[in-house]
């Protein structure tokens, strides 16, 4: 009989960000996070027995090598040592490009082996171990609206995906490419180098709590340009890095212009981004086909941009298949 472990987990898109490390070595953030996971997006992976680590990422053969540290941690973990998996991992948006598909990915893995393994984890647990293959995926473990707290190991749930039914996430993805630098990397650089790294960290507990507060009343007037203070902070400590990094493409600034535009002209819509160029905005259910269609008017005349949409979805879902010969 072959024992498989197969999980789906969604990304875990932050509204208030974390940039930066704690401390590297426990993978804790440096700055506290309010996050959405993503009902539209899904990875799904299945983890079973073989000779060597194997990956298999969209259909294509990966190199485990990057994966090595994180897989022993986990079988350190879970009483899986000296074991080794064939793992095979599919996205249902474009991987590595900003859509935080390292969230889901490692809450999925994460879930796999677990499921393998047969441990009874709770959320919490499994929070922990997602913990060390990327901060975000700390949070896709759970559904709905999550906080990651700045130090802490784990992240919780602060509201369930059915908190809020109106809320709509619109990404834009301005490309599919895998981006230039890995967030770990980055974020360690903007740490090390940039000036405004200290202010950054200073300043987050603040907007922090007036965000919790304001999702607390479903209060998007509010929220919206505190998410929106969030990534800008955030994304002054990447310009002004050394070397700067800068995921931004033109596409992208010309799509947070547009926004300023449409709330000028009475839109609720407010945008986010991350480590890539896509620009997820978000808004109320009511308002999404108006927001929609003005964006492929204003922005996507060449038509390269392509839109995804999400409500407030699930957390990790696990399962342990027995397979008969
Ligand atoms: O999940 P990581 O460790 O690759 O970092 C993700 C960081 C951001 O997506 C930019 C912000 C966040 O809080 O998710």
């Amino acid at each position: 009989m072959k024992i498989m472990g197969k999980a789906t987990a969604r990304p875990s898109l932050a509204l208030v960000k974390y940039w930066g490390k704690q401390s590297v070595r426990e993978n804790t953030p440096a700055t506290g996070s309010l996050a959405l996971t993503l009902d539209g997006l899904v990875t799904t992976t299945t983890v079973e027995e073989a000779e060597d680590d194997r990956i298999v990422l969209n259909g294509r053969v990966g190199n485990p090598a990057p994966y090595k540290t994180f897989l022993d941690e986990i079988r350190d973990q879970l009483g899986l040592g000296g074991r080794f998996f064939s793992i095979v991992s599919d996205n249902s948006f474009p991987t590595a490009a900003g859509l935080a598909s390292s969230s889901s990915g490692f809450a999925a893995l994460t879930g796999a082996l677990a499921a393998f393994a047969g441990a009874r984890l709770t959320p919490k647990e499994l929070s922990r171990l997602a913990r060390k293959g990327s901060g975000s995926a700390t949070r896709s473990i759970w559904g709905g609206f999550t906080v990651y707290e700045a130090g802490a190991k784990e992240a919780y749930q602060e509201h369930d995906e059915d908190f809020w039914p109106e809320f709509r996430v619109l990404a834009a993805v301005v490309s599919d490419k895998p981006k230039p630098e890995g967030s770990r990397n980055a974020m360690e650089a903007s740490r090390l180098t940039s000036p405004y790294y200290g202010e950054w960290v200073r300043t987050s507990p603040d907007l922090l709590k007036k965000a919790r507060k304001a999702l607390d009343r479903r209060d998007l007037a509010t929220l919206g340009p505190l998410v929106r203070q969030s990534y800008l902070r955030m994304f002054a400590t990447m310009f002004t890095s050394d070397p700067p990094l800068i995921y931004w493409q033109e596409e992208s600034l010309a799509l947070v212009r547009t926004l300023e535009d449409l709330r000028r002209e009475g839109l609720e819509a407010f945008e986010t981004m991350d480590a890539g160029p896509q620009v997820k905005i978000f808004c109320l259910e009511k308002d999404l086909d108006t927001l929609k269609t003005e964006l492929e008017k204003r922005c996507n005349r060449s038509g390269n941009l392509n839109f995804l949409v999400s409500r407030p979805g699930a957390g990790l879902q696990t399962e342990r298949l027995e397979i008969q010969p």
